[in-house]
C-alpha cells in the first residue's frame, strides 16, 4: 500500500462561523471529485465543526479534522474538547503538537504522546506537526532535533497505532512567513523522516506513512513542494482562508501526488 496524499487546511482562529462555512461551501462545491488515495481535509476552529462535517459527510474525497483535543476523555477540564466527542461528530483527523500550541500552551512531548493515544483510542487519525526553530536549522542540528521530535512520541507507539498516524514536518521559521523551505531542503528532511520510520518500525510501514509538508505553502510553490518523492501532500495556513489560493494547491496535489 502507498502513503496516501492530502492536502490539509488549518484555519487556526480565522473565520467566524458565517464566513467559515461560507468558504467550506465555496471550497466543495469548486472541488471535482479526487483520485482514490487522495483527500482534501479541513481543520476550522471547533464552532464549525458540526456544520463542516454535515456538509461533507457524502464526499469520499473531503474530511474534517480538529486542530486539538485534550488528553483526557472526559470531566473538570473547563473549556476543553475531548477526542471522544470529536469521534462522535465522525470528525476523522485530529492535529496535535502544531509549533504555535507547543509554544503558547507548552505541550511537550509527554503530553502530545498522551493525546496520540487517546486520540487513537479514540479511532481518530492524529496529525502530528514538527519542526525546528530557525537557530537550530542555521547550526545545522534540523535533524537531529526532528529525530528528538519524533522519538519522544513515535517511539512511543506500536506499529500498529503509528500506521494510523499522518506526519507534518513544519520547520517554525517557514511557518507564517511566507519563506518557504526549498523543496530540497523540505524533501531531504522528509526522507529523513522516512528513514527514521523505517529504522524504528519497518521499511514496509514506512512506505505507508503520510508525511504533509506544512509552511508558507502556496499555489506558487506547491507544485515544485509535490513533485519530491517523500512529500505526499500538505498542512496549509494562511493560503486555506481563500477558497481559489487553497484549491489550486489541491490541484497541485492532483497533477502530481
Ligand atoms: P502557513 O501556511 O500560514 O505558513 O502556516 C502553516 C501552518 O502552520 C499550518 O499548520
Amino acid at each position: 500500500m502507498k502513503a496516501k496524499s492530502l492536502v490539509v487546511a488549518n484555519w487556526k482562529m480565522n473565520k467566524s462561523y458565517v464566513p467559515g462555512i461560507m468558504l467550506l461551501n465555496q471550497i466543495i462545491s469548486a472541488l471535482d471529485p479526487l483520485p482514490e488515495g487522495q483527500e482534501m481535509v479541513i481543520c476550522p476552529p471547533y464552532i464549525h465543526l458540526q456544520t463542516a462535517q454535515t456538509l461533507t459527510k457524502d464526499r469520499f474525497d473531503v474530511y474534517i479534522g480538529a486542530q486539538n483535543c485534550h488528553v483526557q476523555k472526559e470531566g473538570a477540564y473547563t473549556g476543553e474538547i475531548s477526542a471522544p466527542m470529536l469521534a462522535d461528530l465522525d470528525i476523522k483527523y485530529v492535529i496535535l503538537g502544531h509549533s504555535e500550541r507547543r509554544r503558547d500552551f507548552g505541550e511537550n512531548g509527554k503530553m502530545l504522546t498522551a493525546k496520540l493515544k487517546q486520540v487513537l483510542r479514540q479511532n481518530l487519525q492524529p496529525i502530528y506537526c514538527f519542526g525546528e526553530p530557525l537557530q537550530v536549522r542555521k547550526d545545522g542540528q534540523e535533524q537531529a532535533f526532528v529525530e528528538q521530535q519524533l522519538q519522544e512520541v513515535l517511539g512511543q507507539l506500536s506499529p500498529q497505532q503509528m500506521e494510523q498516524v499522518v506526519l507534518a514536518y513544519e520547520p517554525i521559521w517557514a511557518i507564517g512567513t511566507g519563506q518557504t523551505a526549498s523543496p530540497e531542503e523540505a524533501e531531504a528532511m522528509h526522507a529523513f523522516i522516512r528513514s527514521y520510520l523505517a529504522k524504528t518500525f519497518s521499511e514496509e510501514l514506512a512506505q505507508k506513512i503520510t508525511i504533509l509538508y506544512g509552511g508558507s505553502c502556496k499555489p506558487s510553490n506547491a507544485s515544485a513542494l509535490f513533485a519530491q518523492p517523500n512529500i505526499n501532500g500538505a498542512l496549509v495556513g494562511g493560503a486555506s482562508l481563500n477558497a481559489d489560493d487553497f484549491l489550486a494547491i489541491v490541484e497541485a496535489g492532483r497533477e502530481k501526488l
